[in-house]
Order: C-alpha cells, then sequence, then structure tokens
C-alpha cells in the first residue's frame, strides 16, 4: 500500500546508492568484511564517544552478543529488563541461561522506572539491561549512582535511540556495553546491522571473536592471538576456536554505506527533533498523553498513547489512520506487553500483568507513527488535524 505518512520514508539515498556502487566499482573488490567495516567501526565509536565498536549483521546479534559475553566473564545472574522492549533484548538474556527480571515502565519516557528497577536489585542481580525506548532517554543521576554503588553492570540497548542523550552525554556511552541497530527504521540504517560499543579492551576482544566464530585470530591483539597458539600447540594456528559461537559478521557493502550514512545522521537527527517538539505542540493534550520528558530525546518515531481505555475508541482510532494512509504500529516498541508473548510464557507464569500497569496501557492504546528528516511541518499538521479530530 503506498502510505500518505509511512513510518520510514527514503532513507537510502543517493549517496549511499553511490558509496556502495563505487565499492562494487573497484577492481580488487572484497566484499566480505574488512577494510571498511573497521573504517565504519572507528567512525561510529568517535561519533558515540567510546574506545571501541564492533559492526556485526544486527541489532539482535549485538543483544546477543553482550549477554553472551557478560556470561563468559560473569557466569550465572539476573538481568533486570523492561516488558516494553524488543523481543531479541529478552531472548539473549534466556539463551544465556541469564535469568530475565521484569519491571514496568515510566509513562513519560517509556523506559524503565528507576523505582521500579531500584526495588528488584538484589545479590544476585548482574545486570540492569535498560532499552532506551522510542528516542527517549532512560537514566536518571539517581538511578546510574545506585547502580554504581551496588556494582549492578549498567547495558544500554539504544538501537531506538541514536544521538540521544542525558546530562549533554549521549546515550550508549554510560553502559559497561551499548547495543545499536540500523534496521531500516532506525535513525540510520545499513539495510541490516547492528554495533556492540565499549570502552573495556577485554571485552571489544571477546566480542570481536564471538561475532567470527569464536576463532582466537579474530580477537584483533596479536598478543592474545600468540598466547593462545602457544597454549594450543596442536591445534592449527589460524583455526582455534575458543567458544560455540556464531557467525555475526556483517560486510564491506553495510560497511560503506554505514560511513555514508553517518555523515547524515547528526542533520537528520536535529531535523527531527524539531519536528518531535512540533507534532507535541500540535498534538491535543485532552486526547492523547504529551507530557513526554523530552530532555535529551531523539525520536525516530512520535509516540501516540491514547488517554482513553475504550476498546471501540481504540478500534476507530487504528480505523481512521487506516482510512487516511498513516502506517502505525499498535504497543509501541515490539508490539507492547513482552511477557504476554508466546516465547515467554515459561518466564512469565508467576509473574502478574497487574504489575505492568504502565506497559498494559501502551500495549492496548499506544502507537507509533514515523519521523523522518524529510517530513514537513505542513504535513505534521495535516496529520495532527486528522488525529484531532477522531473522536475518541
Ligand atoms: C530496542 C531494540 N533492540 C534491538 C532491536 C533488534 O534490531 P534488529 O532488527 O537490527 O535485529 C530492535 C529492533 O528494531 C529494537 O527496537
Amino acid at each position: 500500500m503506498q502510505f500518505f505518512h509511512p513510518l520510514m520514508h527514503d532513507n537510502f539515498t543517493k549517496a549511499d546508492m553511490s558509496a556502495a556502487i563505487k565499492l562494487f566499482k573497484q577492481k580488487r573488490k572484497i566484499l566480505t568484511q574488512s577494510k571498511y567495516v573497521k573504517e565504519f567501526e572507528k567512525k561510529w565509536s568517535k561519533w558515540l564517544g567510546v574506545k571501541y565498536s564492533v559492526f556485526v549483521n544486527s541489532g539482535s546479534s549485538a543483544n546477543l552478543l553482550t549477554m553472551t559475553v557478560l556470561k563468559l566473564l560473569y557466569g550465572k545472574g539476573e538481568i533486570i529488563l523492561p516488558a516494553l522492549t524488543w523481543a531479541s533484548d529478552i531472548t539473549s538474556v534466556i539463551q544465556n541461561d541469564l535469568k530475565p527480571i521484569f519491571v514496568d515502565i515510566n509513562p513519560r519516557n517509556l523506559c524503565m522506572s528507576e523505582t521500579e528497577i531500584i526495588k528488584k536489585v538484589n545479590k544476585n542481580t548482574l545486570a540492569v539491561f535498560m532499552t532506551h525506548v522510542q528516542g527517549f532517554n532512560g537514566l536518571t543521576s539517581k538511578l546510574v549512582t545506585f547502580l554504581k554503588k551496588k556494582k549492578v553492570l549498567l547495558i544500554e540497548d539504544v538501537s531506538e535511540s541514536h544521538g540521544a542523550t542525558f546530562n549533554k552525554k549521549k546515550l550508549g556511552t554510560f553502559g559497561k556495553i551499548s547495543n545499536f541497530s540500523f534496521y531500516y527504521a532506525h535513525h540510520m540504517s545499513t539495510i541490516e546491522g547492528g554495533m556492540v560499543c565499549t570502552n573495556d579492551k577485554k571485552i571489544c576482544e571477546i566480542i570481536k571473536i564471538l561475532r567470527s566464530h569464536g576463532m582466537a585470530r579474530e580477537s584483533n591483539s596479536s598478543a592474545f592471538e600468540k598466547k593462545m597458539i602457544k597454549k594450543y600447540p596442536k591445534l592449527s594456528p589460524k583455526f582455534i576456536f575458543l567458544y560455540p559461537s556464531y557467525n555475526f559478521r556483517n560486510n564491506e557493502v553495510g560497511g560503506v554505506i554505514g560511513l555514508s550514512q553517518l555523515r547524515s545522521l547528526n542533520k537528520n537527527n536535529k531535523k527531527r527533533k524539531e519536528n518531535f517538539k512540533f507534532f507535541l505542540k500540535m498534538l491535543d493534550q485532552s486526547k492523547y498523553k504529551t507530557d513526554f520528558q523530552i530532555e535529551g530525546s531523539c525520536n525516530y518515531a512520535f509516540p501516540i498513547i491514547l488517554k482513553t481505555k475504550n476498546f471501540k475508541s481504540r478500534n476507530y482510532f487504528e480505523k481512521t489512520l487506516s482510512k487516511n494512509k498513516i502506517e502505525f504500529r499498535r504497543g509501541s516498541a515490539g508490539g507492547g506487553n513482552q511477557l504476554r508473548q508466546p516465547y515467554l510464557q515459561k518466564f512469565a507464569k508467576n509473574v502478574s500483568l497487574n504489575n505492568f500497569k504502565e506497559v498494559e496501557h501502551v500495549h492496548f492504546f499506544g502507537y507509533y507513527i514515523g519521523n523522518y528528516p524529510q517530513l514537513s511541518k505542513e504535513k505534521i499538521k495535516k496529520i495532527c488535524n486528522i488525529l484531532n479530530h477522531i473522536q475518541i
């Protein structure tokens, strides 16, 4: 269907196309992971403000590698997670035999509630895996100080919030490890892709090994490689598989597109921030939530949280959006309350949905629509006019 307002619009530019064509036209071309992947990792680290970044084939792979490295380094433990997130944030925990502990969200930023997290931290807590939902910042000074004091790791999923900040510093620089996705729908795209970022050299080395079959030679550290060759003299030096692992590599096409997209990211994000403020100003506060905590936020989507709890009104709202060719998703990030999803039933059976009132509201009455850089103020006005006239 041709949408009047799609979730994302034209985010693969002429410049990206030229960069890819230039790569394909090279005489001695290498298309598998090589120098452009490295260059993208270096430039991304510089843009973000971290020492190391590892480019992978998706944000979900970034999640899985992050939880795998935690498991390898720290063993068992509980991971505190929001019930409103993407499925792979949770599956990465379960697949590594770590224990997911769910908390409700703060309705003003859709991220985990600070109070709820603090209540759940105990001696078994290994990490808090914060999803910065839809461009909002989920961190607070109280939370960051508390986690440091308790020696609980902070892990950030910034897949939906590239460029958003807390205390004027980019999200993704506070956690021990942070993850990004470059899937089509996000602030920037490498078609498919993700990034694992950290300031910890050892973690970076292990992530690089895990990204590529668990092979010692992938660590990017000749000292470590030599040590492993010495330790395993009966193995072929180039084929020392240290961990049961994956192939999560990206490739040079992703590398050059990433480099090209990164050049416009700040400019695009500036436009997104302006659009978001304008959207909130135009929206009818009596029907929709507008009291979001927007300081530092950088939203690739407009959240539309209905104030009503009436299903008939909600269905009428959806019908009107469809009729006006406005593409939308219900449930915000990942379709709403993950505790309702079939894949989680084994883990959710002792959890009462009554403790997740805010996520439940977003699950049934929360939506998002696109906020892409080309969106004009005129079009935002038209969209808000449609939304504000819906009888709910
Ligand atoms: C918060 C979050 N984390 C992880 C992912 C997974 O990213 P990918 O689609 O690149 O696997 C998504 C997907 O959109 C997401 O929203």
